[in-house]
């Protein structure tokens, strides 16, 4: 039996995930703000503690996987938080369990808001590993009217990271593979609120063009999280994979 840690598994992907895991038979320690093996608040530098603490005294210190899709899209630094920072203290204390399993795997959820604009300030803050600074970067761009860049930037700094740390001696030296799934839309709760009018639907569709099948599953992004996370996943590591409907290559275009 494979024991794979998964946040966010108390809704939306993270939860798809988990059943399927559980499905071929797969130990899943999840962590959530509730309904999970594991309730904690990433958000914050206690509660990340508290998770990671907990997920290692649940394995035994031994973890064969770790898949990080706990999220919010809010325009507020609380956004930065989670994506970012939860996300980071999460994989990086946990990256000793997984060093010790036999054929580790790591993964995380960015997204297709990854390229679209972003605080550079707050995404530097954020490789920095500053919180402190990019909180009060987040602040000063709500203040300005630009906290819709605040998920772009958690998403942004995310994929970042993750080419940063993914070829690293900790993680590859230690033969953890680290990949993200960038999604385009996912029916989840966390999309819901952009069906709910006409006019935010329109401005989704043209920002996320997804000409190929429409908006995903949440089952369809954890297929691919499955992957990511299989022993078969040997050798790509420092990948974001665009689960999309083909957005990211109407948007950037047919040269790579
Ligand atoms: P969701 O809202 O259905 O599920 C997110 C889960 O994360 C919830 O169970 C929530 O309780 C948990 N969570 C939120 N804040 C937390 C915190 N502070 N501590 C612990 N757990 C917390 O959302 P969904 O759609 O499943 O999102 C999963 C990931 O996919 C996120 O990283 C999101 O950014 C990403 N994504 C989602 C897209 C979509 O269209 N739904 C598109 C692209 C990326």
């Amino acid at each position: 039996t494979r024991r794979i840690a998964v946040s966010g598994t108390a809704s939306g992907i993270g939860q798809a995930l988990a059943r399927l895991l559980r499905e071929q038979g797969d130990e899943v320690i999840g962590v959530d703000l509730r309904d999970a093996e594991v309730n904690a608040d990433l958000a914050t530098p206690e509660g990340r503690a508290h998770a990671v603490a907990s997920v290692l005294e649940l394995s035994g210190g031994v973890l064969d996987g770790v898949v990080a899709c706990a999220g919010v899209s809010g325009p507020t630094p609380l956004t930065v938080r989670v994506n970012f920072f939860g996300v980071t203290a999460l994989l990086d204390g946990l990256r000793p369990a997984l060093a010790a399993a036999e054929r580790p795997r790591a993964a995380v959820v960015g997204s297709i808001a990854g390229i679209q604009p972003a605080d550079d300030n707050v995404v530097e803050a954020c490789l920095d590993d500053d919180e402190r600074t990019a909180l009060a970067l987040s602040d000063a761009a709500v203040e300005r009217g630009e906290g819709r860049r605040l998920y772009p930037s958690s998403k942004t700094a995310l994929a970042r990271w993750l080419r940063r740390v993914s070829i690293t001696p900790e993680w590859a030296g230690n033969g953890i593979p680290l990949n993200a799934i960038a999604p385009g839309v996912v029916l989840t709760p966390m999309s819901a609120p952009l069906f709910e009018d006409e006019a935010m639907r329109q401005v989704m569709d043209k920002a996320v063009p997804m000409p190929l099948n429409g908006y995903a599953s949440a089952e369809v992004i954890a297929e691919a999280l499955r992957w990511l996370v299989a022993p078969a996943n040997s050798h790509m590591t420092g990948q974001v994979i665009y689960v999309d409907g083909g957005a990211e290559t109407v948007l950037r275009g047919p040269v790579y």
